[in-house]
């Protein structure tokens, strides 16, 4: 929930306009992880040179204070807003500023309704003395609240977030008091950081400290950036030199952001900050300081951060991969992308092998752990939404391979019952953006009792990728619809090949290894070939268009795709949209059965095939309004006398029928909710990253 993103100039003039237009455009690549709120801070005039150095205190020599938009809505309407803003109070758009700090904030609301006082940055109070932008919650604001208000503070929001910039003036004003006029921004960060509890990435700005930045975080993502101006950006020899820290002058550009879709148009020199640490930019150079404790409480452990070095990382993101390119929405192009993404996740990871070499799957990532994994009492899959029904859809061929016992727990419902996780267990970890708080939650819970933990994400660097033991980048590239669709079937894909990765080679088993390689060779063919419905999805969202409900109906290997195609429907066409094991069809549901109800029920050819085709026939029976998904050529098979509308799908090895079979849904999602006019890439009151829990 909620991205945030800082630009800094140092020694290059930057317009007032250029500034803007950086932050704004760094909000508009993180909108997808909010979209109710958005808010930025830049400076009122470039402070006076004598005062840039000065050692600060609170006087009224300050600079003006820093000024401050928010606005409820999406970024437009705060690019809106600041601009009406600019022309009402003339302010300057080609003001240049040599050095230069701005930050900026998307909001997806957790505390306080989303509305301009409870947008961020949230501040400390009149004169704007510092500033604040977060991602995460803190989770004892309200005691902090209690003992500012105290101490004479007043809150305007309702949010978590105002208790950090006030607390950083009490502690600022404290040490002035006291007559520490020299009182460093990184020492009033690290004083507040003391007292925060919960998950948080941060960015201070402040009056005080005029062209400095201090990023920190705990939980929450941040990535900094670092573009050198004058030198090739790309020299591999930069990225080991320890002085990226300290460049003497050099002109330099730095960008905060919660993720690299902000920053990779700009450079793709990164750092990804991690748990503990503050990160203090001025003058050019990057200083970070650790905390032994970073996962720990709060404590004395964070009072002696030590100093560290680290190496940059080049940014594995292409510009294209974040633009919509020839589509008119993200959802549509990284549906019609999947066979490119499939392809992606399987590259280099299945051999075919030559005339003499068995066909085989290589997963580094897994490799020094296969025995352990072999030999656990029970495999625990633990995710969320899309990545728990891509785990359910992978959970049968890993049973079937690997002999393991796999159960499933949705994160959360883990959590709740605190459910028995065991040393001897492997508990895999499901996530496409690696930060989902439930799913990091269970992650720590299973860690603490001692199993084995498989991360599963599709971003590099994020916190399941670095706090599991080991795991698989699924590589399906950026996703920034808030709907997962492409990072589902190569979850899938990745599962599937884990399967055969746990499942070594059995001779028993070769058979059937050999057809899942084959056929996830051929996938991305196929997925081509199930694309090419497009048109035939729209005409039946058409159809469908003025419906309130929609049933999926499926069982085996595709009771995941009935409860992923629902959940697409349902999250971005804003239909009700329920996914039903049809094997449970007559403990209940077959009650909801009409004329009218429109039902989709999957009857792909598997092991299921005639207890489907039972199904349909006992739902013709009740006059229901059929649509059936079915295998090339079995049309007349599945309609068994009755009418029903037929999608015909590209039979594919079983297991891996879910890969094929989601994507019509994923269509028919997509078409529905253009058709009923709304917003498919962020649809109401969803963020793509849950933070929180
Ligand atoms: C639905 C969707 C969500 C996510 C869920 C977990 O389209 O995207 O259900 O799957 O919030 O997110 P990750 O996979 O990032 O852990």
């Amino acid at each position: 929930m909620c991205g945030i993103f800082a630009y800094l100039n140092y020694n290059v003039n930057r317009e007032r306009r250029y500034i803007l237009q950086v932050l704004f455009n760094g909000l508009r690549r993180l909108e997808y992880r909010g979209y109710d709120s958005a808010g930025i801070s830049i400076d009122d005039s470039p402070p006076p040179p004598s005062l840039s150095s000065a050692a600060p205190s609170a006087s009224s020599n300050d600079p003006p204070p820093p000024l401050v938009f928010r606005q409820e809505g999406n970024i437009e309407s705060l690019v809106k807003s600041v601009y009406q803003d600019v022309a009402v109070t003339e302010l300057n758009l080609e003001e240049s500023f040599s050095d230069h700090a701005g930050i900026a904030h998307t909001r997806w609301a957790t505390h306080g309704e989303p509305a301009p006082r409870n947008s961020h940055p949230q501040t400390s109070g009149d004169g704007n003395e510092f500033l604040v932008v977060h991602n995460g919650v803190i989770t004892n604001y309200e005691v902090l609240k209690e003992t500012l208000v105290r101490h004479g503070f007043t809150f305007e929001s309702e949010t978590d977030t105002e208790v950090i910039p006030k607390l950083a003036k009490f502690v600022f004003d404290k040490a002035n008091e006291e007559g520490d006029r020299a009182v460093t921004f990184t020492q009033v960060v690290v004083e507040v950081m003391r007292h925060l509890e919960g998950a948080y990435a941060l960015i201070f700005k402040s009056r005080h400290y005029p062209n400095e930045l201090i990023a920190c975080k705990r939980g929450s993502p941040l990535l900094l950036g670092v573009k050198d101006l004058n030198e090739d950006t790309n020299s591999g020899s930069a990225l080991h030199d320890s002085k990226f820290l300290s460049k003497n002058g050099h002109p330099r550009e730095l960008f905060l952001s919660s993720d690299g879709s902000a920053i990779v148009e700009h450079t793709k020199k990164v750092l990804v900050i991690e748990d503990g640490e503050v990160v203090h930019l001025k003058d050019g150079s990057v200083s970070i300081l650790k905390f032994d404790n970073a996962k720990g409480r709060p404590s004395n452990a964070l009072a002696r951060p030590a100093s560290v070095q680290r190496a940059l990382s080049i940014l594995e993101m292409e510009v294209e991969q974040i633009n919509k390119g020839k589509y008119e929405h993200y959802m549509q192009k990284e549906i019609h992308e999947q066979p490119e993404s499939l392809t992606t996740t399987m590259r280099g990871r299945l051999l075919r092998g030559g005339s003499c070499k068995a066909k085989s799957v290589l997963l580094g990532g897994l490799k020094d752990h296969l025995r352990t994994i072999r030999r656990s009492r029970r495999i625990v899959f633990i995710g969320c939404g899309t990545s728990y029904n891509a785990a359910l859809a992978a959970r049968p061929i890993l049973e079937e391979l690997s002999g393991v016992p796999v159960t499933m727990e949705i994160a959360s419902d883990l959590l709740d019952r605190e459910g028995p996780i065991y040393r001897e267990d492997t508990a895999v970890f499901v996530s496409q953006s690696g930060e989902t708080a439930d799913t990091l939650h269970a992650l720590e819970y299973a860690l603490e009792n001692g199993a084995l933990c498989v991360g599963i994400t599709n971003t590099v660097g994020s916190a399941i990728a670095r706090t599991t033991h080991c795991g698989i980048h699924i590589n399906a590239g950026c996703e920034i619809g808030v709907a997962s669709t492409k990072a589902y079937t190569s979850q899938i894909v990745v599962m599937a090949m884990m399967a055969l990765a746990i499942g070594g080679d059995t001779m028993s088993k070769q058979s059937r290894r050999e057809a899942v390689i084959d056929g996830l060779f051929d996938l991305p063919n196929k997925v081509r070939e199930v694309l090419k419905l497009d048109q035939e999805m729209r005409d039946l969202a058409q159809l469908l268009i003025a419906e309130q409900s929609l049933l999926v109906f499926g069982r085996g290997y595709n009771y995941a795709t009935a409860l992923e195609g629902a959940l697409k429907v349902k999250e971005v066409s804003l239909m009700h949209s329920e996914g039903i094991l049809a094997g449970e069809m007559k403990h209940g549901p077959l009650a909801l059965v009409d004329e009218s109800l429109p039902i989709v029920v999957i009857a792909t050819r598997d092991a299921c095939f005639s207890k489907q085709q039972s199904v349909i026939q006992q739902l013709h029976a009740r006059k229901g309004r059929l649509i059936v998904m079915c295998s090339q050529g079995d049309a007349a098979s599945v309609c068994l006398g009755g009418s029903c509308r037929v999608i015909e799908v590209p039979q594919v090895e079983d297991c891996l029928q879910p890969v094929v079979n989601i994507v019509p849904l994923q269509l028919l999602a997509y078409h529905l909710t253009v058709l009923r006019g709304y917003n498919v890439d962020q649809p109401r009151n969803l963020a793509k990253s849950v933070t929180t829990q």
